[in-house]
């Protein structure tokens, strides 16, 4: 995982928990003094330890965290690629750009990133199928990115996961609802 990701989750962890608790995450999960380059690729294992240890110490299931930072971590990247965002001018138009704008652009200024294939399709006009497919399995992740790109362009969303690749499934469907 490129180490914007990892920056985004110390950012969110020091600014709701303090500095210390991230050290001491580090500490705990044998990652002391550890700094993450936006650019630059790190192991998954690191992310995912990171991430169970904070889960642990805050008690909080990973399903909710992980959707907690997607949906921080949107915030984040709209932040630090505006001109990739700002090409969009609603929340349906950059749901059906993830894989063909956002990823792709993503691709020419990252070297070798490791992306998620993502595919849509409108149900009706007030609701979007999003076919997530990794073998990552972040798709709690995508959950909160979704989220963070509705509350990006004023709208509220509902996320259904249809089918789950942690229950089984080949791939997640997720369901995305207008309200
Ligand atoms: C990685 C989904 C928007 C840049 C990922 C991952 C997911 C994801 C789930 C983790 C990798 C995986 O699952 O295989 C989405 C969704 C988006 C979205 C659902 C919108 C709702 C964006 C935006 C940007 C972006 C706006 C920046 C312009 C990246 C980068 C990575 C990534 C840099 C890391 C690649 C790596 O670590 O090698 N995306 N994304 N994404 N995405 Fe997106």
């Amino acid at each position: 995982m490129k180490g914007v990701v990892f920056r985004a989750l110390e950012d969110l962890v020091i600014e709701q928990h303090g500095i210390q608790t991230w050290d001491s995450i580090l500490d705990q999960v044998n990652l002391s003094d550890r700094y993450y380059l936006g650019p630059q690729s790190y192991p998954d294992e690191e992310l995912f330890s990171i991430v169970q240890e904070i889960g642990r110490i805050l008690n909080v299931p990973l399903p909710d965290l992980i959707r907690g930072f997607g949906q921080y971590l949107f915030g984040y990247l709209a932040n630090s690629h505006k001109d990739i965002v700002s090409q969009f001018d609603s929340f349906e138009a950059l749901i059906k750009g993830i894989d063909s704008v956002i990823h792709k652009e993503v691709k020419k200024l990252y070297s070798e990133p490791n992306l998620p294939s993502i595919s849509v399709d409108f149900s009706n006009s007030d609701s979007l199928i999003v076919v997530y497919d990794s073998p990552r399995k972040l798709c709690f992740c995508s959950e909160g990115l979704i989220y963070g790109a509705a509350a990006h362009f004023g709208v509220t969303v509902k996320i259904e996961h249809q089918q789950c690749a942690h229950h089984g499934a080949d791939k997640c469907i997720l369901l995305v609802r207008k309200v």
